[in-house]
C-alpha cells in the first residue's frame, strides 16, 4: 500500500497566541518542530477575521519552511491577490462564515463552478496546486473536474460528529465512495477536519487517500505531551494501517 503523508495544521499555536496578544507561542517555531518531527507539509489558514494565522506568520514561514505550505484561503479577491503574491506550494479553498467556530461545510463547487474556475486559473498561473475542500459528494467531485483543480480535500468532519454508530458508519462509506470517484477522475485525494487520535486509522486505512491534514487534536494532544510527540503518535498511527 502507498505510503500516507500527514500534513499538520499549526492555526491553533497562533490561537494561543492571539488569546493574549502575546508574542508567544510562534507559529513558526511550530512549524519548524513539526518538519523534524516528521510533518509533511504545514497548513495554515489565513481567515479573513485574522482570528489566529496572521499575514506576518505566512511570510516569515514561506521563508523559513522546508515542506511544501498549503495556504487554507477563502474565494476572495482579496486572498487570491495575497495567495499570487506568497505563492505556496499548495492552496486550498475553503468556504468561511465569520461566525463559524471552524470551517463547517464543503466548499460547494457545483453552485459556483465559474468562479471557482476562474479562481483555479488564477492560482494555477501563479504556480500553486490548488485543492478544493469538498463534502464527499458526487456531484462536488463531477463539478471540481470542471474546475481544472487537481486536488480535492474530502470533508472528514461529519464523520467525526457523527451521533451513532450508524451514522458514522454511513458517513464513512460516503468517504470511501468519494475517494474512489476522486481516484477515478484523475485527482489526488486528500481528506482532513476532525480527525483525532481514537478516529485517524478508519480514514487512513483507505488505501487511496494520499495526506491527512489534521490540526486540532495535534495541538490538543501537544499540551501534554509535546509537539513533537504528538505528531509522531500521529504518524504513527497512520502508518500503522498502510503496511
Ligand atoms: N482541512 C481543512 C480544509 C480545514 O479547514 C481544517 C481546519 O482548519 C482542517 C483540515 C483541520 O481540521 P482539524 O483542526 O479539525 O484537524
Amino acid at each position: 500500500m502507498s505510503p500516507i503523508l500527514l500534513g499538520v495544521n499549526i492555526d491553533h499555536v497562533a490561537s494561543i497566541r492571539q488569546a493574549r496578544l502575546t508574542r508567544y507561542p510562534d507559529p513558526v517555531q511550530a512549524a519548524l518542530v513539526a518538519e523534524q518531527a516528521g510533518a509533511d507539509s504545514i497548513i495554515i489558514h489565513l481567515r479573513e477575521d485574522r482570528r489566529h494565522i496572521q499575514e506576518r506568520d505566512v511570510h516569515l514561514l514561506k521563508d523559513v519552511m522546508l515542506t511544501p505550505m498549503n495556504l487554507e484561503l477563502a474565494m476572495t479577491d482579496d486572498m487570491l491577490l495575497f495567495a499570487e503574491k506568497v505563492r505556496p506550494e499548495f492552496c486550498c479553498i475553503v468556504p468561511e462564515r465569520r461566525e463559524e467556530l471552524t470551517t463547517e461545510g464543503g466548499l460547494d463547487v457545483a453552485g459556483q463552478l465559474t468562479r471557482t474556475t476562474e479562481a483555479c486559473q488564477r492560482l494555477q498561473e501563479a504556480g500553486i496546486r490548488v485543492s478544493l475542500f469538498i463534502d464527499a459528494d458526487q456531484d462536488q467531485i463531477a463539478a471540481v473536474c470542471d474546475t481544472g483543480a487537481k486536488v480535492i480535500e474530502i470533508h472528514t468532519g461529519h464523520f467525526a460528529d457523527a451521533k451513532s454508530d450508524q451514522e458514522r458508519q454511513g458517513k464513512l462509506q460516503k468517504i470511501i465512495m468519494a475517494v474512489e470517484q476522486g481516484i477515478r477522475s484523475g485527482l489526488r485525494v486528500n481528506a482532513g477536519h476532525g480527525l483525532n487520535y481514537q478516529n485517524v486509522q478508519e480514514i487512513a486505512c483507505i488505501s487511496n487517500i494520499r495526506e491527512l491534514n489534521i490540526g486540532h487534536a495535534i495541538i490538543a494532544r501537544a499540551v501534554f505531551t509535546g509537539l513533537a510527540g504528538a505528531i509522531r503518535e500521529m504518524k504513527q498511527l497512520m502508518s500503522e494501517v498502510r503496511r
